[in-house]
């Protein structure tokens, strides 16, 4: 069950991250998910490859990227040296997003496409079948802390059915945006089992705590 959670660290305590880590650890996480924007693609600024390769030395997390910039094309090489295990991009901010995955999945590790709430999944319909995973935004990116916009879990609903209908199998549906104690289930039902938190965790009573009320409400 706690290989579903995957902590953002966008809400952690930037000025002591590895006692945060220490922390999911002790909660068996076995991943996070690492928020890097340009302030470009999307209204803020976070983590460049410096960062994420101090965190890789103190950490054995799987480090789940997601990438808010444009054109990411230009900057993979540096994040996969940086020591990631997967580069998620936005459709929305590629000019070529089949040339960017393919060249993500030349280097050998994990892949993922990210769509907005307003994209189409039509967007991504050329791409499923190359990549690992394909995370379904369900709150406008750039911040933490924002309401789940429940009309994407008709989306996802879709997404199921256009991946069973092009046989394609063993994708990963990642959703990332307003995940709480209220929202987790709405997902968790329909089939998700990599799902990103970032101030729900965080930003409450204690981590352990809200790690645990999680599990326990899709247990
Ligand atoms: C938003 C980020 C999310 C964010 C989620 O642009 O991609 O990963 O940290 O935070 P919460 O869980 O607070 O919505
Ligand atoms: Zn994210």
């Amino acid at each position: 069950m706690e290989n579903i959670l995957n902590p953002s660290i966008l809400s952690a305590n930037f000025a002591n991250l590895e006692s945060d880590f220490l922390e999911l650890e002790r909660n068996n996480i076995k991943k996070i998910h690492i928020d890097v924007m340009d302030g470009n693609f999307v209204p803020n600024i976070t983590f460049g490859p410096g960062q994420i390769g101090c965190l890789r030395k103190i950490s054995k997390f799987y480090f789940d990227c997601h990438l808010m910039v444009n054109e990411p094309i230009r900057l993979i090489d540096s994040f996969v040296n940086s020591g990631v295990d997967c580069l998620t991009v936005h459709v929305e901010a590629c000019t070529h997003i089949h040339r960017t995955i393919e060249y993500i999945k030349s280097k050998n590790i994990d892949c993922g496409v990210a769509l907005n709430p307003g994209t189409s999944i039509k967007d991504t319909e050329n791409v499923l079948d190359i990549v690992d995973k394909i995370l379904v935004m369900t709150v406008n990116p750039g911040f933490g802390g924002q309401k789940f916009i429940h009309s994407m879990v008709s989306k996802i609903e879709d997404l199921n059915e256009l991946l069973y209908k092009k046989n394609i199998k063993n994708k990963i549906i990642q959703v990332d945006g307003g995940i709480n104690i209220d929202t987790i289930d709405k997902v968790y039902n329909i089939g998700v089992r990599d799902i990103v938190v970032g101030s729900y965790i965080f930003e409450g009573e204690s981590i352990e705590i809200s790690i645990k009320n999680l599990i326990n409400k899709i247990r």
